[in-house]
């Protein structure tokens, strides 16, 4: 991939920067050292070794290095080998031991809620219902989070009442520097960071402390506590705060420090996890897409599926450009982002009286009544047009308020600042990126000055306002958090979209959940802008990505485990994904959710739909897979067997004789591909019966415009818990099908008792 494929899986404040690290000269005038992954056979293990790391560093010290400087994680439970810090004819020399299957190098990957449960109709927290009845709020379920760390003392991850940890759980509180072992509790039931790559990167201390508030949001959202309290940012989104499951244990992996997340970490973290005894692993991180066998996330995933771990990951903000998600294995749940039906409006209210809507988490006070302020924009210069630090220095903009342009994902708050600094009284950032959906404000921004973030559709009246005008005047007025907002759900601008560019049958994303506006814990020495010169303090953020939509399904996966707890993770993900819906709150109406710059609802965008979590505990059937049905799915896929021996660890053999295709896995979605002579296709699939008792399910097709779809048998009946049962669909394009479109139809099964279990079907070309 030539393009600079920048992953910002967090829309807010976190100023990673992509770097090469492992540059670093270990010995002067000596050639550069990188991190490498080496994937290793241990069935050639000799007898006289008695662990692996001790065969692994004889292996090392025949490249000619120090293995004991040069080792940086050995990999025991999801993947077999160990990273080291090498030279690259060290690399090559490792390459053609006899023991080494394959190596590839470490790449950095980027970090990609009081309302939500609501929305997500979880009501009754305080006398549980329904699935958190059935699940105890989560108690018996640990959730391994992979991210910055956490600040244990955020009121999120009190732990009062809560019964003993579970007792299957082997993790150790190893917190490091300023993390004392007292700081874990029942609800932060282990601590570990992973710092291979940073400690010759940066000068910080190293500890699984959260110096970035990232972790310690996404951790909250899991499994924080629920808070009866006036829990806000600032008084915005007051209210009750809970996590998705607040009983539910959390064993933190802080995997990203300041430049990222070194894949070898990620890898360490993951396979630390799963020894340790974590039920369910959340990532609100990825990188570019590569091959299974060189992405440590697809290989640590797939030995988390093997262990039975449930694993979530973020999708991407690289929306709305088509072909741009992270995190696409089949093995893995990618949750990509939609909003809830709460904005924190603000609005321009121009001389005219004209009214532009945006949205703001400004927390001072209001701009002085009945009374209007000049409005200037200065597109002669780039950086003054963009506001960008310094670019104001020379202007006078006393009084004033200022336009800054921007584009979709960047920092706005500092855009105030640079303002402020040059007199201004307030901001309105402008979004000026045609790509991106016009009317989508996508997100918030905690102003320290007046400030208002403006959607695109709303800048271009601004823009015909202030080109038309003489005398420009305006102010902003802000009218605080409302609630009841329609439409809700919409996906975000900014979450990454299908179709999956690396497997094209495996739909992806898997699901949608809230991402957008977020309120979390926060760390309580950090600003939320992640500004130096912001001196608020506060123990809630409310942040937006898909960095947010991965933990509510992480602590929803929580929920089901728990409630289920013979589900494998297969069945989990399957529950989400048939229940999912695909119109607005509580409406089916497949034609409008998923705006996508005027386009219609696509499969690729919100995948399956929005979780629908009470559904969910309750989806009558599912599509489980086997570790087998993967390696044939990777033998389909055009892995050789020895690439599947990295994946899979152990020799396996791809039977040319069975013709599986890569469309045959039994995933809760079909893709299938056509041919513009209307050539039949033919998919089977298999459902799994989770209820007891007898039920008869019968299958309907929705929209087949141009597609002649048949599905046999057309009744399902089942007379006890775990049967399966097998149906085919057959699929042909009529002549005259648009070939430049995919077409997007679906198939449910319906129980007649309330339960439908719905599968996405998708023509491609
Ligand atoms: C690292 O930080 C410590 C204290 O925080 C300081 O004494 C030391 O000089 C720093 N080293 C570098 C290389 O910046
Ligand atoms: C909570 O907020 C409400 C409304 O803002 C206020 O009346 C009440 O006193 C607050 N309660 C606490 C405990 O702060
Ligand atoms: C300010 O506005 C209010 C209505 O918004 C109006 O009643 C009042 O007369 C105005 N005051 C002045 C000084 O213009
Ligand atoms: C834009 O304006 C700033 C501040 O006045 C100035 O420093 C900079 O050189 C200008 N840049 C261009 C490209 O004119
Ligand atoms: C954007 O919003 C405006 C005002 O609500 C509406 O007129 C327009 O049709 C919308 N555009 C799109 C593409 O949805
Ligand atoms: C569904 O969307 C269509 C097209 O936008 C609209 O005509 C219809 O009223 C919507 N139905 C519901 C229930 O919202
Ligand atoms: C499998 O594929 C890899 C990567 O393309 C290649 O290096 C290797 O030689 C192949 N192995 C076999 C047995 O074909
Ligand atoms: C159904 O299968 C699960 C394993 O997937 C097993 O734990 C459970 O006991 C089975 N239930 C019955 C009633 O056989
Ligand atoms: C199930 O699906 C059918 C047909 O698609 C629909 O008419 C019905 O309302 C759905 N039932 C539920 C409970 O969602």
């Amino acid at each position: 991939m030539s393009q600079v494929y920048m992953i910002v899986f967090l829309t807010l404040f976190l100023s990673l920067f992509y770097t090469t690290i492992g540059e670093n000269n270990l010995h002067n005038n000596q050639e550069q050292t990188q991190a490498y992954i080496v994937s290793i056979r241990n069935d050639l293990k000799p007898l006289y070794f008695s662990n692996v790391e001790e065969w692994y560093k004889s292996i090392l010290s025949r490249t000619n290095s120090n293995p004991n400087d040069a080792l940086l994680h050995v990999y025991k439970t999801v993947f077999h080998g160990f990273s080291a810090r090498l030279r690259s004819d060290q690399a090559n020399s490792l390459r053609s031991q006899v023991e080494v299957i394959h190596i590839f190098r470490d790449v950095i990957y980027q970090l990609h809620t009081t309302r939500t449960p609501h929305f997500l109709d979880l009501n009754t927290y305080n006398s549980p219902l329904g699935l958190l009845k059935d699940s105890d709020l989560g108690s018996n379920v640990v959730v391994g989070v992979l991210d910055t760390g956490i600040w244990p003392e955020n009121p999120s991850f009190n732990d009062a009442g809560m019964d003993p940890v579970p007792s299957n759980f082997k993790g150790v509180c190893d917190g490091g520097e300023n993390f004392p072992p007292s700081l874990c509790n029942k609800k932060i039931v282990g601590v570990r960071y992973f710092a291979g790559m940073m400690s010759k990167t940066e000068n910080k201390s190293l500890s699984a402390r959260d110096d970035f508030g990232h972790g310690t949001h996404t951790a909250s959202t899991i499994a924080g506590r629920t808070l009866n309290q006036n829990v806000s940012f600032f008084g915005y989104a007051k209210g009750e705060a809970t996590g998705m499951a607040p009983k539910a244990r959390l064993a933190i992996y802080k995997v990203c420090w300041s430049f990222g997340c070194s894949s070898s970490d990620v890898l360490a973290g993951i396979d630390k996890a799963v020894e340790d005894g974590v039920d369910v692993i959340s990532l609100s991180l990825g990188g570019p897409l590569e091959r299974f066998t060189d992405d440590t996330i697809a290989l640590g995933a797939f030995g988390a599926f093997q262990k039975g771990v449930f694993v979530s990951a973020s999708a991407g903000n690289s929306g709305p450009i088509p072909g741009t998600l992270s995190n696409v294995a089949p093995w893995i749940t990618a949750v990509g982002a939609s909003t809830i039906d709460r904005t924190f409006r603000a609005d321009v209210i121009l001389d005219n009286e004209e009214v532009l809507s945006g949205s703001s988490l400004y927390t001072g006070g209001p701009l002085p009544k009945n009374k209007t302020f000049p409005l200037v924009h200065f597109t002669s210069n780039y950086s003054m047009e963009y506001c960008y630090p310094g670019s104001l220095g020379g202007v006078d903009v006393k009084g004033k308020i200022v336009i800054c342009s921007s584009p979709a994902l960047s920092s706005r708050v500092g855009r105030g600042v640079e303002v402020q600094l040059a007199g201004g009284v307030g901001v309105i950032v402008a979004l000026n990126d045609p790509t991106v959906d016009v009317n989508d404000t996508v997100k918030s921004d905690p102003y320290l000055i007046p400030g208002v973030t403006i959607p695109f559709f709303e800048t271009r009246r601004l823009l015909h306002y202030i080109k038309n005008k003489q005398v420009k005047q305006a102010t902003i007025v802000f009218r605080g958090t409302r609630y009841g907002e329609k439409p809700a759900p919409m996906v975000a601008s900014f979450s990454s979209r299908g179709p999956n560019t690396l497997s094209k049958y495996v739909l992806k994303p898997d699901v949608i959940a809230p991402g957008v506006d977020i309120l979390a814990g926060w760390p309580k020495n950090l600003s939320p802008s992640g500004l130096d010169i912001d001196h608020r303090r506060s123990d809630y953020n409310i942040m937006s990505g898909t960095s947010m939509s991965c933990p509510h399904v992480s602590g929803l996966a929580a929920l089901l485990k728990s409630a289920h707890m013979d589900w494998t993770p297969t069945m989990i993900r399957s529950a989400l994904m048939t229940t999912a819906y695909t119109g607005y709150h509580h409406e089916m109406n497949k034609t409008k959710t998923t705006r996508q710059n005027g386009h219609q609802l696509s499969y690729w965008v919100s995948g399956a739909g929005h979780v629908n979590p009470e559904k969910a505990n309750d989806p009558g059937l599912v599509f489980d897979l086997s570790e087998d049905d993967y390696v044939q799915f990777l033998c389909a896929s055009n892995y050789n067997s020895t690439e599947i021996q990295i994946i899979v660890k152990k020799p396996v053999k791809c039977d040319d004789e069975t013709k599986v295709k890569e469309w045959d896995l039994n995933y809760p979605a079909l893709i299938v591909p056509t041919n513009s002579k209307g050539k039949e296709i033919e998919i089977v699939r298999t459902v799994k019966n989770v209820e007891s008792g007898s039920s008869t399910y019968t299958a309907k097709v929705a929209h087949p415009k141009g597609l002649s779809v048949s599905v046999s048998p057309l009744e399902l009946s089942f007379k006890a818990i775990n049967e399966t049962r097998k149906f085919s669909v057959k699929v042909s394009a009529f002549k005259g099908f648009k070939h430049d479109e995919d077409a997007m139809s679906s198939i449910t099964w319906t129980d007649g008792n309330n339960r439908n279990v719905t599968i996405p079907l998708i023509v491609v070309v």
